[in-house]
């Protein structure tokens, strides 16, 4: 892939993130993700890839943008094919609550280098580059602390898990607190937090637990350019999710390795923060119209880790009117 296809990357969520952040707190959680598809859409019409989207909105009947299977960007059938995974507002229930950790973030590998995914939950496990290779979702919770823990050169009682707060990791959660370590409630948006494990600074170390497999498997794309780890167990709860799984002949016996899910070594990811985060700001909307947005930006050629700070002059961009 073009190493210059990032920057257009980045374009595309930072289109869906200013145009959600206006959605922050006003409780309209279909229409702060409304404004991010349709803005991430426009935008990738703009690229020139030969794209096909197969992590997005959901089947071609339930999403009118960005749903599996769809064209994406100029179709220019000489160029090289591409898969496409999109979640353009991860953390729904976040902005519309005017809450921390909303992002919009970006895959895009190779043909056939994503793992198509169903719509079902999956059993998580990421770490960062020193536990690479050390962790399993094989091993129980106690186990893969203490190696968190050793590879980072910290007490238990120093390493810090995050968990979606949901009602079904009441279990993990004890379990997690008998080995004495920190826990960090996440209430929504596991992909970020799976991505702080790969940076010191953002104070997290480790994330456990279920959550949307779609979004495994961009976290999965992050943490491959950031060399962290990341494992998967498919886990549909009930009888639609299964049929998902049925339909895509998913193996659901199958821990998923992060080379399963993101296949061969070119692979650029994006991530622009929506609402504040630990690693990435939200978009401010400043007077004059302006706003600044805070992006993440990563080629795994290169394993370059770029943080984009970005000032958008919105009257100058067609579709931006406050
Ligand atoms: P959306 O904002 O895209 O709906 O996803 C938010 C999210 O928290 C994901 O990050 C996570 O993987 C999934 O939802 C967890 O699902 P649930 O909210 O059903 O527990």
């Amino acid at each position: 892939m073009d190493r210059n296809l990032a920057m257009n990357v980045a374009r595309v969520t930072e289109a869906a993130a200013l145009a959600s952040g206006k959605f922050m707190g006003k409780g309209d959680k279909n229409g702060a993700d409304g404004a991010a598809v349709d803005a991430m859409r426009r935008m990738f019409d703009t690229v020139d890839i030969n794209g096909t989207v197969v992590i997005g909105e959901g089947e071609i009947d339930e999403a009118p943008m960005l749903y599996i299977g769809e064209k994406i960007g100029t179709k220019n059938e000489s160029e090289e094919k591409v898969d496409i995974a999109v979640d353009p507002l991860d953390g729904t229930s976040s902005i519309a609550d005017g809450m921390a950790n909303a992002v919009s973030v970006l895959a895009v590998a190779p043909k056939g280098c994503l793992l198509n995914a169903p719509d079902v939950y999956m059993d998580k496990i990421a770490v960062g580059p020193k536990a690479k290779g050390k962790i399993s979702l094989e091993y129980p919770v106690a186990k893969n602390i203490e190696i968190v823990a050793e590879s980072l050169s910290k007490k238990v009682e120093e390493v810090t898990v995050a968990v979606l707060d949901r009602e079904r990791h009441a279990d993990l959660i004890k379990e997690i607190r008998k080995t004495g370590a920190r826990i960090k409630k996440v209430s929504d948006g596991d992909v970020i937090a799976a991505i702080e494990t790969c940076f010191e600074s953002a104070g997290v170390d480790m994330l456990i637990g279920i959550g949307g497999a779609p979004e495994g498997v961009i976290a999965a794309a992050a943490l491959k350019c950031l060399g962290g780890d990341f494992q998967g167990q498919l886990m549909p709860l009930d009888h639609p999710q299964r049929q998902r799984c049925e339909k895509l002949n998913s193996d659901l016996e199958k821990i998923y390795h992060i080379d399963d899910l993101v296949k061969g070594n070119e692979v650029i990811f994006s991530a622009t923060g929506i609402s504040e985060g630990e690693l990435l700001g939200g978009v401010k909307y400043l007077k004059g119209h302006q706003a600044i947005t805070e992006s993440l930006l990563i080629r795994l050629p290169s394993g370059t880790i770029r943080f984009l700070k970005t000032i958008h002059k919105l009257d100058q961009k067609p579709g931006y009117a406050w």
